[in-house]
């Protein structure tokens, strides 16, 4: 019997480790963009290195899986699409299924395009004001067909690609955004609300002097800027961090970055930071920063990075995944369940509820299943001394 069942584990394991067979290494200043599905990963750094190889890969974000062991993920490479080019510190955004990355280091152009349905990749001639190479470790965001990239090493200018007409057009005005690198943009109904940064330098990070950390917020209609004081927790620095935007909770919440080992939330109707309440210990043990964090469902997926020591640049290929389905009681795990969803702060205490309990059993019952599978053959490894990640 024993016999028996370690003979079908062993033909499991091999079936599940010749699918997901590819590993991605460990990078930083990469993106990550999630499509139906599929949080595509491109690009990054290997610090000293120069870059990543395997620059295009994605997660399938259907099927459950655990972050344990990154080896046994649900990860696809398509770095071998022809022509897919390098890229690090470049920004991400999409039109409806194709993704446009844009400035950074690049070993083709200064923007490309990758068709998700196709699966193409190509380096499209845009034209217009063409902003230089000074775009780098910026962040975009896009409303309609427009992209809109702020700053870059030294220029405070908005920069914006209409990619129906691939056509670049620019905006400067009295009051700007004094950070232009290494900062976070979020889009909010018109507006672009951009925090923290840097100034010109590495050490140059936006810090909390005076107890007040102002928010610089663009807006699309009349290409203005005006600032908000914020109240409340404010984060003492912020650069090189990562964001996430939860629409159904009002919130923005912001992960490490240099010098920072702190997740700060900012309410975006009230302009108030708190520090999120998570209801166990988990995540990186180091200032990390570099990194991307997706909303992925109901959870927030950290991926890569560098870690920061005293002597060192640690360059990590750790996902951390931290459960944001209940606002006030977020908490870190290692099984990604594709089923979880956002609970929605009730409007009303009389808000009803028509959910089909019979998907919710059904559901739940294919996720149990899962788990048990997914734990025998976690029990399975272990006995087997894989290697475990740090
Ligand atoms: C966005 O719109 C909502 C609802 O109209 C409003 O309450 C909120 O203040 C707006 N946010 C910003 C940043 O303008
Ligand atoms: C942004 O960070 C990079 C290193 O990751 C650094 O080289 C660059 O100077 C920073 N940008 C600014 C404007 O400080």
């Amino acid at each position: 019997m024993n016999t028996l069942l370690s003979f079908v584990l062993f033909c499991l394991i091999n079936f599940h480790k010749s699918i997901f067979a590819f590993v991605p290494s460990g990078r930083g200043n990469h993106n990550a963009v999630l499509i139906d599905k599929r949080l595509y990963f491109h690009g990054g750094l290997r610090a000293d290195e120069g870059y990543a190889s395997y620059p295009l890969f994605y997660l399938d974000v259907s099927k459950s899986f655990t972050t344990h062991d990154i080896s046994l993920m649900p990860w696809t490479d398509l770095s071998s699409i022809s022509s897919v080019t390098y890229k690090a510190g470049a920004t991400a955004c999409v039109d409806e299924t194709t993704i446009y990355y844009i400035g950074g280091f690049h070993s083709g152009g200064f923007v490309s395009k990758f068709d998700t349905i196709s699966l193409q990749w190509s380096e499209p001639t845009t034209s217009g004001s063409i902003p230089r190479e000074y775009m780098k470790y910026d962040h975009c965001v896009i409303l309609g067909h427009n992209i809109y990239v702020y700053g870059g090493y030294t220029v405070h200018q908005m920069n914006i690609l209409d990619t129906s007409k691939l056509l670049w057009s620019t905006f400067t005005s009295s009051l700007i955004y004094s950070g232009t690198q290494n900062y976070s943009a979020t889009l909010l109904n018109d507006s672009i609300l951009y925090i923290g940064g840097t100034f010109g330098s590495y050490d140059g990070c936006q810090t909390n002097s005076n107890q007040e950390l102002p928010i610089s917020i663009f807006n699309i209609n009349d290409n203005t800027w005006r600032i908000v004081t914020t109240s409340g927790q404010i984060p003492t620095r912020k650069c090189h961090h990562a964001s996430v935007y939860i629409p159904q909770h009002n919130r923005i919440l912001l992960f490490y970055g240099a010098d920072d080992i702190t997740i700060n939330s900012l309410d975006t109707l009230t302009f108030t930071w708190t520090i999120p309440v998570i209801l166990n210990s988990g995540g990186p043990l180091r200032c990390l920063e570099d990194h991307t964090a997706t909303l992925v469902g109901a959870y927030v997926l950290i991926a890569f990075g560098y870690y920061q020591t005293d002597e060192d640049v640690l360059i990590s290929s750790d996902i951390f995944l931290l459960d944001v389905s209940r606002k006030d009681s977020y908490k870190w795990v290692t099984i990604y369940d594709p089923i979880n969803s956002i609970q929605p702060v009730p409007a009303s205490p009389t808000s009803t509820s028509n959910f089909n309990i019979g998907s919710v059993i059904t559901g739940t019952i294919g996720v149990t299943i899962g788990m048990i599978i997914g734990g025998v053959i976690m029990i399975f490894l272990n006995r087997a001394n894989y290697i475990r990640l740090p």
